[in-house]
Order: structure tokens, then C-alpha cells, then sequence
């Protein structure tokens, strides 16, 4: 899968590893969680109303399209996480369990 995201400017941070959907990738110190699922995939989650995929909009906290969930179920806003080592993340709201804002019926 592609990245939205492309690191061009610097590399020189020390990075680790974070499980997305249960595929490791790389995150780097200091990454928001956004910008490392974004640096590893074409998109941060699934969308609450279709099969599409979001990948947030507002980037500061406010728009609440940026909602991914750890393994354990909480749920956490990627654009103001930081990325922390051994985190296992969902983005796929068939993978999440309880707690995922149910997908419209249309
Ligand atoms: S992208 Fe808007 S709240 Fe995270």
C-alpha cells in the first residue's frame, strides 16, 4: 500500500515500530500517531457513513475525523497522539469491536 504522507525534508530521527492493522511499520520520535499511519498508508481509517476511507481533515484536534482505536478499544484522535513504541492501532472499524461508531445503513 502507499503512503499518503512521504518524509522528503528530514530522516534523521530515531524511529520504532508500531503495528497498524496488524502489519508492522515504522514510526519516528516525535511522529503524531496521524502522521505515522499516514507515512505508512494511503488513509487513516474507515469512514463512519461508507466503505470509503478517511484520512483526517482539520489536523489540529477539532474535526473529529481522525478517530483510530488501540487493540484494547480505546479510542484516540491520531492528529494530537504522539506515536509512542509498541503501539498497536485499528483503523478498520470491522476490527475495532466495541465502541466503533456503527456504519450507517444505506
Ligand atoms: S484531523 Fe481533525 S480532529 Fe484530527
Amino acid at each position: 500500500m502507499s503512503a499518503r504522507f512521504v518524509r522528503v525534508a528530514e530522516a534523521g530521527r530515531p524511529t520504532f515500530e508500531i503495528v497498524i492493522d496488524g502489519c508492522v511499520a515504522q514510526a519516528a520520535e516525535g511522529d503524531t500517531l496521524m502522521v505515522a499511519l499516514l507515512a505508512a498508508q494511503d488513509a487513516l481509517r474507515d469512514s463512519e457513513f461508507d466503505a470509503s476511507r478517511r484520512a483526517g481533515f482539520c489536523l489540529m484536534g477539532a474535526c473529529q475525523d481522525c478517530w483510530v482505536w488501540t487493540v484494547q478499544g480505546e479510542r484516540l484522535r491520531a492528529c494530537t497522539t504522539v506515536a509512542v513504541p509498541g503501539m498497536s492501532i485499528v483503523t478498520r472499524t470491522a476490527l475495532a469491536g466495541e465502541g466503533v461508531w456503527p456504519r450507517a445503513k444505506s
